[in-house]
């Protein structure tokens, strides 16, 4: 089975928590992680997930990209998730998807997961959990410690329940 898992990172933060993600999802899947300006193509793909940072309580867009660069970032975005989905095609009715997002841990703050998750609904996917966050210090970041480890973990459970059971370990 092959899993895509698609982010978008400004500061590095939604990058490293896609990687625990990839990491926790490698005993059922094939994994392939790529960063949401490669465009990668969604065909043959069984599991879809989308991370990105919050921006603005949702999905960036070109002015809080470039806010961001105003703020440190040294990734010159020129598109995110929101773009992407806008333009993906070939996403097959009931495709299993999953979206996180990483995001300052304050309460009303918003969450680019939820925003992923309606999106990949409305193109037809099936979410295979509810969205989930992952909480950074600041805007740069660094993640909150164990945040890597607890994506990784939840990862893995979400791969043990999509997993065929005869796919399984006895
Ligand atoms: C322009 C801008 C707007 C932001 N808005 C929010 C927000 O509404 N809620 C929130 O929790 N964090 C917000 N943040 C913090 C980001 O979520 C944080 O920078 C992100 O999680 C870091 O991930 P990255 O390293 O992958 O870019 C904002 C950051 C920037 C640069």
């Amino acid at each position: 089975m092959r899993a895509l898992i698609v982010y978008e990172s400004l500061f590095g933060n939604t990058e490293a928590i896609a990687r625990a993600v990839a990491a926790g999802l490698t005993d059922e899947y094939e994994v392939t992680v790529a960063e949401v300006g490669e465009t990668p193509s969604v065909a043959g793909v069984d599991l879809l997930v989308v991370g990105a940072p919050t921006h603005a309580f949702g999905l960036s867009r070109a002015a809080t990209r470039q806010d961001a660069v105003r703020q440190g970032s040294t990734r010159a975005a020129t598109t995110g998730l929101r773009e992407y989905l806008d333009a993906v095609e070939g996403v097959r009715a009931g495709l299993a998807c999953v979206a996180f997002d990483t995001r300052v841990g304050r309460p009303f703050s918003g969450s680019a997961a939820r925003k992923a998750d309606r999106r990949l609904r409305r193109l037809g996917a099936r979410p295979a959990c509810p969205p989930e966050s992952f909480l950074v210090t600041g805007t740069a970041g660094p993640l909150v410690e164990g945040e890597q480890k607890r994506a990784e973990s939840w990862a893995a459970h979400l791969a043990a329940g999509l997993a065929p059971a005869s796919g399984r370990a006895a």
